[in-house]
């Protein structure tokens, strides 16, 4: 029994800590659409930069939600979930997902929308639909 074995078990502290995920999860993935709907023409009146700044700012703060409460989720009962699969595809997928954003941001991020960076933002938008089926799919496995 790990030291935060006693979440898994606390009538309170474990479903806190999923409102916490969903609530980062909403943040994160509600700016980056607003951000990549934005890049691909939609609300071509809103200044890019200043939009840029506020909602990839705000998707930031999300995932460091995401990742603190899924950590200790996580650290709740880490022999269960390394043996679950879904678990396993969702946690390639977040570090794919962070490459594409690292990748996106190296190559000069929203000072240079060429075709290329459109298609990191579709393929963004792509993977973290994909990190949420599978982060829904750990409960049924
Ligand atoms: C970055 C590190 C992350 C870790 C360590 C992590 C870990 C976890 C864990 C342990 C669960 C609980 C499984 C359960 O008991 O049912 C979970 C659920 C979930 N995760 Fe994550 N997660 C991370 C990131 C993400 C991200 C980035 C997303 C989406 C963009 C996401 C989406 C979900 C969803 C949709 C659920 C199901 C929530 C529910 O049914 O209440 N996770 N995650």
């Amino acid at each position: 029994m790990g030291p935060f074995a006693w979440i898994a078990g606390h009538p309170f502290a474990y479903p806190l800590l999923e409102v916490l995920h969903i609530f980062g999860i909403a943040a994160l993935v509600g700016n980056l659409l607003l951000f990549e709907l934005r890049v691909w023409g939609v609300g071509a009146q809103l200044p890019l930069a200043p939009l840029a700044q506020l909602s990839l700012g705000v998707a930031l703060a999300g995932f460091c939600l995401v990742a603190a409460s899924g950590l200790l989720m996580f650290a709740s009962q880490p022999t269960e979930l390394i043996a679950n699969y879904a678990f396993l595809v969702k946690m390639g997928l977040v570090a794919a997902a962070g490459t594409n954003a690292a990748m996106f941001h190296a190559r000069g991020g929203v000072a240079r929308l060429d075709r290329v960076a459109r298609a990191q933002t579709a393929l963004s938008l792509g993977l973290w639909i994909a990190v949420i089926i599978g982060g829904r799919w750990i409960a049924y496995l």
